[in-house]
């Protein structure tokens, strides 16, 4: 049989100093890169010809573990998550794009990531920024065209990255020539890739017409009924998104075929995977019961999970994922972290990882803030390393375009912490158990938005919310944008913030599409790439460090002091290399007196000049972060 996964490697090692074939498929190469000539790509050929079916015959040697885990690129990356529209916007019209990104690749190679996961790019009309997809196998107009994505993409090859695209496929636009065609007729062949059903009886109109009601009691993440009546057939579909976020029926195996071809359009134009958009809701109960009021507190729990779900993500496995080398990780929306094995299992053969979301939501009851608290997070960190074992890997994660800025919500964003904060928080992401996920902006300390009112927001969530809450009086517009200013997406969607001139160097428009953070003036890229003690220069290190040295990867982790309330002081242990992380969440100086036990070696990296620095008890300042290598 053809091997396609051995040829492409053997491709893409071709003028590299990579070994060919059946080394380690993280190797990684410094020299400059050559396009594969055509000589090589005949020679690959002519040798997996002939190697086919010995290679049926002698399988290959299984890898050698590391520490029990099978060693894998995607366990070793450190991943940056780019939101197109705010990132860099290269012609002028306030949004971001695609040509943007690709002049900003060699800030991400500085900064030492190597996996670029990328918020949807591909055709829309933006209920959602992107995440309502009109065309799957289109660029943005407003990002640019296919030719720029593919210029991107060559650049982030050349300069030894990887891309991951997002995937989301739970639900299409409104827009997209499916749903187009759906809403036009109960016999139309697309009516089946949605769910339509009809209204339940509602009480008489006040002009004495019988009226409806939606077909069951489920609510919308986006506010009001998940269900949308729709006049040209008199019958209802379910969004659990916006309006214009039709949910696709994944029990239609037209669907599925569907999605499996669009995902195999990019993985041949050579992405190295997917982020999954809420993909544990694809699988829903036909019947559409009404959901208990116990379900109804979090009904994104009894969305998930649902009877299909694990049987479509093997066959997705089956007929996509495992004929290429990718990396997959899912947006668990309603996976408690018990269920996470039975998707994340090398054994399940569903997907590579997933984000769960007990640590970056530790700051919320329901949609309201509440402070962070260490003990709380410490304690999801220690759940995730019992249950998790060597064949479930994990991600680490405190920040996204869904979420507000790590520094504003996990650190303090005052001036005299923020810089030592966003560098501890780094600290730690990168060098806890699991693939960390950055996202654009935390290399800088980028912070929260200083909201004043709804016109200030650009999001649909929020809009929503306000309409349905505030506009009706159920809650006041005060309280409503004290808890946003904590926990609005819009805090993390603002532009980035590149330099000094007009707009932060996000664009050349007079007004971008979401106003920049008025704190660019002090906070920016230009500043910290030059500044030997920047956020960036020290999350690069740390990016370096954890590359170096596997312990950070595939070590076991220890939590020495679980109780302790403003110290976090875990261990990194790989074979006879073992490292020490002390962290200072609090603002106040700590003196800590390390266990007896414990036999310092030397102190690798530091956030603050601190000296004095091998003792028995540390005197740490207020956010002060410190790896050390123990003996
Ligand atoms: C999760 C995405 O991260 C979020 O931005 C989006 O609004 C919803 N899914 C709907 O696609």
């Amino acid at each position: 049989m053809f091997d396609r996964h051995r040829l492409l490697l053997f491709i893409k090692r071709a003028g590299t100093s990579c070994p060919p074939l059946d080394a380690p498929t993280s190797c990684v190469d410094h020299s400059p890169v050559k396009p594969p000539s055509l000589t090589t790509i005949a020679l690959a050929l002519a040798i997996l010809a002939p190697m086919a079916p010995i290679q049926a015959e002698t399988p290959a040697p299984a890898p050698t573990l590391i520490n029990g885990y099978q060693p894998t690129w995607w366990k070793e990356a450190v991943v940056y998550q780019v939101y197109p529209r705010s990132f860099k916007d290269s012609n002028g019209d306030g949004i971001g794009d695609i040509p943007g990104i690709t002049s900003k690749l060699d800030y991400l190679k500085k900064l030492g990531v190597n996996v670029i996961w990328l918020s949807p790019h591909y055709d829309s009309p933006n209920a959602d920024n992107g995440y309502d997809i009109r065309d799957y196998r289109k660029v943005m107009a407003e990002f640019g065209t296919m030719a720029d994505f593919d210029k991107m993409l060559a650049g982030i090859k050349q300069r030894h990255m990887r891309l991951i695209v997002d995937l989301v496929v739970n639900h299409t636009s409104d827009e997209h020539h499916w749903f187009v065609e759906s809403r036009k007729s109960k016999d139309n062949p697309y009516r089946d890739f949605y769910f339509w059903r009809d209204g339940k009886p509602g009480p008489t109109g006040p002009d004495g017409k019988p009226t409806t009601l939606p077909p069951n009691n489920d609510p919308s993440f986006f506010s009001g009924s998940a269900w949308q009546f729709d006049p040209t057939t008199s019958q209802y579909y379910l969004h659990y998104f916006a309006v214009k976020q039709p949910d696709l029926n994944w029990d239609n195996p037209k669907v599925r075929e569907e999605v499996y071809s669009l995902m195999r359009f990019w993985l041949d134009k050579g992405v190295d995977g997917f982020r999954m958009d809420v993909i544990p809701l694809i699988s829903k109960n036909p019947a559409f019961p009404d959901l208990t009021p116990d379900q109804l507190h979090n009904y994104g729990n009894a969305y998930a999970n649902g009877p299909r779900m694990h049987d479509y993500l093997q066959e997705m496995n089956r007929n996509v994922m495992a004929k290429y080398d990718v990396m997959t990780v899912g947006e668990a929306l309603g996976i408690s972290l018990e269920q996470t094995p039975l998707i994340v299992g090398d054994n399940r053969h569903e997907l590579n990882m997933i984000f769960n979301f007990d640590a970056i939501r530790s700051n919320r009851v329901g949609r309201d803030f509440k402070p962070a608290d260490l003990a709380t997070l410490k304690a999801i960190y220690t759940r995730h390393a019992e249950v998790l074992d060597t064949h479930s890997w994990d991600t680490v994660f405190l920040s996204n375009h869904d979420n507000p800025r790590i520094v504003s919500t996990f650190g303090d964003d005052s001036p005299e912490f923020r810089v030592p904060s966003a560098k501890l928080l780094a600290t730690m992401l990168l060098t806890l158990h699991g693939t960390p996920f950055l996202y654009q902006g935390d290399e800088l300390g980028m912070t929260n938005y200083p909201f004043k009112a709804i016109g200030d927001f650009d999001d649909i969530e929020v809009k929503n919310a306000h309409k349905a809450n505030v506009v009706t009086g159920k809650v006041n517009e005060d309280v409503f944008i004290a808890n946003l200013r904590h926990t609005s997406r819009d805090n993390s969607r603002t532009p980035m913030q590149w330099d000094t001139s007009t707009n932060g160097g996000f664009t050349t428009a007079a007004k971008p599409w979401l106003a920049e953070n008025p704190n660019y003036t002090q906070i920016n890229a230009a500043a910290e790439v030059s500044d030997p003690n920047s956020i960036y220069n020290y999350t690069a290190k740390l990016i370096a460090l954890r590359r170096v040295h596997q312990a950070f990867v595939y070590g076991d982790y220890k939590d020495l002091d679980p109780e302790n309330k403003s110290i976090f002081i875990y261990t990194r242990t790989l074979g006879t290399e073992s490292y020490l992380v002390v962290l200072n969440f609090s603002s106040g100086p700590v003196a800590y007196t390390l266990p007896t036990s414990l036999k310092v070696d030397s102190l690798v990296i530091s956030n603050l000049d601190t000296t004095n620095l091998i003792t028995s008890t540390l005197n740490l300042a207020g956010w002060e972060a410190r790896i050390y290598k123990l003996q």
